[in-house]
């Protein structure tokens, strides 16, 4: 096994890409060489020593192919679990970080089997005028909760720096 660290997200407008790709370079700039890939990417989990995951949550969910990704590699994930981050939150209304946090329990509900390392909750970035089908189509219902929303990013590069730091500390000391 290569002392690597796989680094596997999934992105559908390309927000959680730009942040797995902040979070590879604080990870390098820690001396840790990491492999930066989509999920859809990824065959074999045998050369990372470690792995660290990126989703965003989309309508109370993760994306499909991360579910997928982590159903395919349960046994895996069971005996060396893995740091996910995960986006939500558009804005930075209390009242939204609550509920996202909420969705998120009931998310990781699904998964009894999944113990992270760590799990961090993530800002995310909304641009209406980037939406594609059917996102687009159901934010413009208007009993949609995306109706009307404005473009927004709460993406808080110094937080996802913190958090990335203080998870390339502790990959280091398992590594000695
Ligand atoms: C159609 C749609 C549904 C969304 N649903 C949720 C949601 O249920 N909970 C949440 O916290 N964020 C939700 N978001 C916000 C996304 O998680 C956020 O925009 C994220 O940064 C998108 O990541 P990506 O650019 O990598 O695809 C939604 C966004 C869209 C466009």
């Amino acid at each position: 096994m290569e002392d690597k660290v796989l680094l596997a997200y999934a992105s559908k407008y390309g927000s959680t890409k730009e942040v797995a790709e902040a979070v590879a370079g604080v990870l390098r700039e820690n001396g840790l060489a990491a492999s930066l890939q989509p999920v859809s990417k990824v065959r074999d989990l045998a050369p990372y020593s470690a792995v660290v995951l990126g989703a965003p949550i989309y309508l109370g969910s993760w994306l499909g192919d991360f579910r997928r990704f982590l159903a395919r590699h349960q046994d895996a994930f069971m005996k060396r679990p893995p740091a996910i981050f995960t986006l939500g939150p558009t804005h930075s209304d209390p009242d939204e970080w609550q509920g996202v946090r909420n969705q998120l329990a009931q998310v990781l509900a699904k998964y009894p089997w999944l113990n992270p390392s760590t799990l961090e909750l993530f800002g995310g970035k909304y641009d209406p005028a980037k939406l594609r089908i059917p996102d687009n189509l159901l934010a413009a219902l208007p009993a949609s909760p995306l109706h009307g929303m404005r473009a927004s990013d709460a993406r808080d590069w110094q937080a996802i720096r913190s958090w990335t730091q203080k998870m390339a500390k502790q990959l280091l000391l398992e590594k000695s």
